[in-house]
Parts: C-alpha cells; sequence; structure tokens
C-alpha cells in the first residue's frame, strides 16, 4: 500500500504469536482467536421463564459463526443457587436446572463443532457455593475436622471469638469473613469468603481440594470442551498465617487497580499459585486438541501476570490492563508495547479485552463524566454521567484498533450490537451481591449483564419467548437489535463482521504490528500485515494516508480522519 511519504515506519521488536515457537508448537488455534464471551443468563431464554439457558444459547449460535468469531466462552451453568449469578457453583458436575442439562451441553457443543466453533467453560476454584455438599458437610461438623479443612476456617479474636481472624474485606463490600454457629447452638467458627458469604473460600494447601479439581477437569475435557477461562486464578493461595492487610485505595475490585509498588496483598497472586497451574497444564497436557487454560487474574504490572502464562503453566491470560486504558493514545501505545513484550517474552500470546460481565460496557465507559472503580458500576443516582454518542463513537473506534492487534481478542455479548450499559435499573431489580452488601453505595454489575436485544419487534426482544427477562431492558434497545443492524451499512453490528472478516482474511492475529510515525501523539497508527490502522483520540481532524479504506467506524470524507473515529486501510491484492 502506498503510505505517503511522511509517513515512516519503525522497526518491529517483538516476534509476531505465530512465530513463537514453544517446545516445538506456536500455531495453536487459540494464539490468534477471537473468543466471544457468552454470559447464559442474558444471551437466550428458550422456556420463556426469562433466564437465558442452554438450549436457547445452542437456538442463537449460527449468529455467533456468522459475526465470524473463533470459539464461545459461557459464563458458569453449574448447579448453583445464583447468589452470584452462578459463580457461587454448588455442584461442578451437573448443569443447573435453570440452565438446562448435561443433555444440553452436549447439544450446544455438537451444534458449535458443525458450525467450526470451540467451546471454553468457566471454572470457578477459588470458593463453592455456600451449599455445594462439602461445605454444608464442614458446618455439620466439628472444629479441626477434615471437613472443615478443605475451607478456611479460623477461630475469631477477642475473648469470646466474636471479633474476625483478620480484618480482610470482600470485594464485594462488608467483612470477608462470616460466624457460624456450631452444632450446641453457640456462636463458633468464622469462615473466609473473599466474595459474597454464599462464596465460601477453599483451603488450597488440602491435597483433598487439589484433587478434586483435577478430576472437574478431566470430567468437562472428557466431554469434549477446548478449555477452560479460570475464575479468580489470583486468588487461591493465601500467604501463610492470614495476616492483617487493607489496601490503600480500598477500591473493592478484583484486586486490579492495586498500586504496582504497594505490597502484594496477602491474598492476591501469590506464588504459590503457579504450582497448582502445572498440575492443571499436565492434565490438558494429556488431551488431544490444543485445549486451552485462560487465566482471569486481576495481577499489577503486566510483567507478573506473564508468570501465569509460562510455558509449563496457563496458555493465555486477560489482559485487563489494556481493558484498564483510557481514551489516550499515548497509554494505549504503551499498554500495547508492554503487552507485547511481556507475553512473548514467555512465548505466549497477547489478548486484548475491552468489556466483559463485570466492567461497565466499554460503550459508556469510554465517556465517563469521571472515573468509576472496576465493579462498582453506575446507576441513576451516580455522579459520574454517560454521554451516550461519544460513548458508542469511542468504542466502535477502540474495538476497531483492538480486533486488528496480533494475539487473541475477547468480545463480550452485546458489544457487537453498541450496547451500553444500563444506567437506570430500578433499585429493586439490581441482584448483584455488591448492591446489597454495600447497601446501596456501590451499584455493582447489574448494568453490563441485562439480557441483550435480538429482534426489535419481538417480546424482550426476542431475548425470551414471554417477554420476560430477569433485569428489565432498556426501552430504546429495540434500536440495537440484530434485526435492526443486520445487513445495514454502518451498523455497529456490520463494523464488527467486516472486521472480524478482514481479521481472519489477513491473519491480523499473526501478524507483526509496527508503530507508523509521523502522525500527532493523539493519533494511534500501526501497520500489521497488508493493514494500516490509524484512530484519532484527538479532537482535531487527522489527515489519512493514501489507501483504500476497507473498514471506518464513522463516515470518512476522503482523508480526513474525524475525532472518535478510526479506519482500516487495506493495500491493494
Ligand atoms: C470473577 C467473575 O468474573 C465475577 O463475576 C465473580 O463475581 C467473581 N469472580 C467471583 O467468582
Ligand atoms: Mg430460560
Amino acid at each position: 500500500m502506498p503510505l505517503d511519504d511522511t509517513t515512516d515506519v519503525s522497526t518491529p521488536t517483538v516476534p509476531s504469536p505465530a512465530e513463537l515457537l514453544v517446545d516445538g508448537r506456536g500455531q495453536e488455534w487459540w494464539r490468534t482467536a477471537v473468543i466471544y464471551q457468552v454470559y447464559p443468563r442474558s444471551f437466550a431464554d428458550s422456556d420463556g421463564d426469562g433466564v437465558g439457558d442452554l438450549p436457547g444459547v445452542t437456538a442463537r449460535l449460527d449468529a455467533l459463526a456468522a459475526l465470524g468469531v473463533d470459539a464461545v466462552w459461557l459464563s458458569p451453568f453449574y448447579r448453583s443457587p445464583q447468589a452470584d449469578a452462578g459463580y457461587d457453583v454448588s455442584d461442578y458436575t451437573d448443569v443447573d436446572p435453570v440452565f438446562g442439562t448435561l443433555a444440553d451441553v452436549d447439544a450446544l457443543r455438537a451444534r458449535a463443532t458443525e458450525l467450526g466453533l470451540r467451546i471454553i467453560v468457566d471454572l470457578v476454584p477459588n470458593h463453592t457455593s455456600s451449599e455445594h455438599r462439602w461445605f454444608r458437610a464442614a458446618l455439620a461438623s466439628a472444629p479441626g475436622s477434615e471437613e472443615r479443612a478443605r475451607y478456611l476456617f479460623r477461630d475469631g479474636q477477642g475473648p469470646d471469638g466474636e471479633l474476625p481472624p483478620n480484618d480482610w474485606q470482600s470485594v464485594f463490600g462488608g467483612p470477608a469473613w462470616t460466624r457460624v454457629t456450631e452444632a450446641d447452638g453457640r456462636p463458633g467458627q468464622w469462615y473466609l469468603h473473599l466474595f459474597d458469604s454464599s462464596q465460601p473460600d477453599l483451603d488450597w494447601t488440602n491435597q483433598v481440594v487439589r484433587d478434586e479439581f483435577l478430576d472437574v477437569l478431566r470430567f468437562w475435557l472428557d466431554r469434549g470442551v477446548d478449555g477452560f477461562r479460570v475464575d479468580v486464578a489470583h486468588g487461591l493461595v493465601k500467604a501463610e498465617g492470614l495476616p492483617d492487610f487493607r489496601p490503600a485505595d480500598d477500591a473493592g475490585s478484583m484486586g486490579g487497580g492495586q498500586d504496582a509498588a504497594a505490597a502484594t496483598p496477602p491474598y492476591w497472586g501469590q506464588e504459590g499459585v503457579h504450582e497448582i497451574w502445572r498440575t492443571w497444564r499436565e492434565v490438558l497436557d494429556g488431551y488431544d486438541g490444543d485445549r486451552v487454560l485462560v487465566a482471569e487474574a486481576w495481577v499489577d504490572p503486566l510483567d507478573r501476570l506473564a508468570d501465569w502464562v509460562r510455558p509449563d503453566e496457563m496458555h493465555q491470560a486477560f489482559n485487563f490492563a489494556y481493558l484498564e486504558t483510557g481514551w489516550d493514545a499515548g497509554a494505549i501505545r504503551r499498554v500495547v508495547d508492554d503487552s507485547l513484550r511481556v507475553f512473548s517474552s514467555v512465548g505466549a500470546p497477547s489478548t486484548w479485552v475491552l468489556s466483559n460481565h463485570d466492567v461497565i460496557r466499554h460503550a459508556s465507559r469510554l465517556a465517563l463524566t469521571e472515573d468509576v472503580p472496576q465493579g462498582h458500576g453506575i446507576g441513576p443516582a451516580s455522579t459520574a454521567r454517560v454521554v451516550p454518542e461519544l460513548g458508542l463513537a469511542r468504542a466502535r473506534a477502540a474495538s476497531a484498533v483492538m480486533l486488528a492487534l496480533p494475539g487473541s481478542a475477547y468480545l463480550y455479548q452485546g458489544e457487537e450490537l453498541g450496547l451500553p450499559e444500563a444506567v437506570d435499573l430500578p433499585d429493586d431489580a439490581r441482584q448483584d451481591p455488591t448492591w446489597a452488601r454495600t447497601s446501596g453505595a456501590r451499584y455493582g454489575r447489574d448494568g453490563c449483564r441485562v439480557p441483550i436485544p435480538w429482534e426489535s419487534g419481538a417480546p424482550a426482544f426476542g431475548f425470551s419467548p414471554s417477554g420476560a427477562s430477569w433485569l428489565p431492558q432498556p426501552a430504546d434497545w429495540s434500536t440495537y437489535a440484530r434485526d435492526e443492524q443486520q445487513g445495514v451499512a454502518g451498523s455497529t453490528l456490520e463494523l464488527y463482521r467486516t472486521a472480524l472478516a478482514l481479521r481472519r482474511a489477513h491473519d491480523l492475529g499473526g501478524q507483526q504490528l509496527t508503530w507508523l510515525d509521523g502522525f500527532a501523539d493523539d493519533v494511534v497508527a500501526f501497520r500489521t500485515g497488508p493493514v494500516t490502522v490509524v484512530a484519532n483520540l484527538g479532537d482535531g481532524i487527522v489527515e489519512l494516508p493514501v489507501g483504500e479504506v476497507a473498514l471506518a467506524t464513522m463516515a470518512v470524507d476522503g482523508p480526513a480522519l474525524p475525532p472518535n473515529a478510526a479506519v482500516w486501510l487495506v493495500d491493494a491484492a
């Protein structure tokens, strides 16, 4: 492609994912894959109860194949009281009736295989539900018993043990300890829960716990899943003695936003987790077909996160540093450089992500009038406001940049429709435990979990045949419905579909990125394979190099790129 002559091409410094060879491998599908997160509660409801389910997912899978993704990650569908939307598992090898049956998982997988989609399931090893048979047995057993030793039960402090064993706070707000009533009816020991009190933390120093999860891995691998997204992969091991610790900023987030220079919290990112991942990796390596482990690890800085994806540990880790980077061209260039450098130094691909079920949707987050800590959410009484048109414009540009980057990218259901955060949910509809545990001081994550719209004229916009929806859908979401966008030039759905098709055609996941000089600081501009990507994060017009515009997030007039827009220029074949 003819670049105009003010444009210099700087020398690439990091190998591309496709060039990385670890133990003779390096071409595995996940190195360059685009993986779509299905949040089953909110994707598609087949039986009309207002909660999405597995037959609903199966019936709608062709839409994801048409979108052009490579794999689907399903948030938890296991047996669960749903106190944390399924991240509170009471049986790891069965399906909750609200979602279906094991046969429905098999049917979903079979349909995915027909469509060329891989399936990743979500595993939650840090904690079980308080309804898990192990925890019920622990409550029924005496202090010091082997039943209690699977969890973190401790005596309280104070003369009668009336104070918690330490000062740790739950990620969802309030103390991370709850006191139990012993068999004799008296107040007894306390158990640790880094999340809700219905999510007791397991004791991963206990071999029984370790062995159990190796069996759970094998159960799902035998059933043919392509891999696991591993929940709270930074939390399983706690520092010896459970020492007191108060985070400086008390951000209440999953652990992100820590000051890198501050001490590591005694419950996040402990060295001992790596030994666990090595045993898990051995299990996966015993199976054919490039099965994958993806870490949900909120660990700063990126150099430390790279430890999670060393060659004998996990395959990928979510890049939350990228997600947390604001609308700032310099910061984006830095986090992309850092990511490519640190992940390639251990032979792993970088990953990229902008939205998931725990953060404010990026179509709103990128145009907030003030920062909101991860997990706190926004609602009617928030001082932070969203500027909707600006948010959507930036989200489209941000996604266009992300989908051109080398490595593997994660999409969250609904972002391909340009869905914003649902801000005006009524208080009594909110279900995130964060909301109740902070007495409404934090809205939590319901705003990104509202069931997605499929058909503008159908009940619940096609989410549910009965019109029911476990969280109310905003009335104006009809305009975001998939059928309103399908085949409509300039729609967000068509933007994603085109980006994914070009990404595949030009193997962008496997290319090497080269920054382009000659642009202002508030521009992100790079070259990857035959594609030149230019994103304008400033206020002025950016003059584009010569080339054919194959993708534009806003109408482009000649060589002028407006603010909050991005384009891909593709070389003539
Ligand atoms: C991370 C999950 O993504 C989130 O939704 C959940 O609440 C916590 N882990 C606890 O399992
Ligand atoms: Mg249902």
